[in-house]
């Protein structure tokens, strides 16, 4: 039996429709707020129906030198057309999500995204915190 950590899959968001995107500075000032966007369908558009859709994303920050991340935010998408009948519903929630975060040391920041049929996915982008 494989661990978790061994099922979690990796690509470039360009080309892979199910790696989450991570849209933050290359580099912020200490202290200082900043928005991230996570979310996915920025090259490829991910389906977003009652049968196939991204449950959820989750962003983590790894400070430099940390072995464990900080989970900086979590946001659960709950409409994929949802309907009464056999005909797609008037909401869809798109998987994205945007934080508003302060950092104090420079590390990498970590999307992860569920999708209900494909799995767990992740991305990593590298963030310089200038004192
Ligand atoms: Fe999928």
């Amino acid at each position: 039996m494989s661990d978790f950590s061994a099922t979690i899959q990796n690509a470039d968001w360009k080309t892979e429709k199910h790696a989450p995107v991570i849209d933050a500075p290359d580099s912020v000032k200490a202290d200082e707020f900043f928005s991230i966007t996570a979310g996915l369908g920025k090259a490829i558009a991910h389906p977003n129906t009652v049968q196939h859709y991204i449950a959820w994303i989750s962003l983590y920050f790894l400070p430099k030198d940390a072995k464990l991340p900080i989970q900086l935010a979590h946001a659960e998408f709950k409409a994929h057309g949802d309907s009464v009948t056999d005909q797609p519903g008037p909401a869809l929630t798109n998987p994205s999500m945007t934080a508003n975060v302060k950092l104090a040391k420079s590390g990498t920041l970590q999307a992860v995204a569920y999708c209900n049929i494909h799995g767990v996915w992740q991305s990593f982008k590298a963030i310089q915190v200038e004192a």
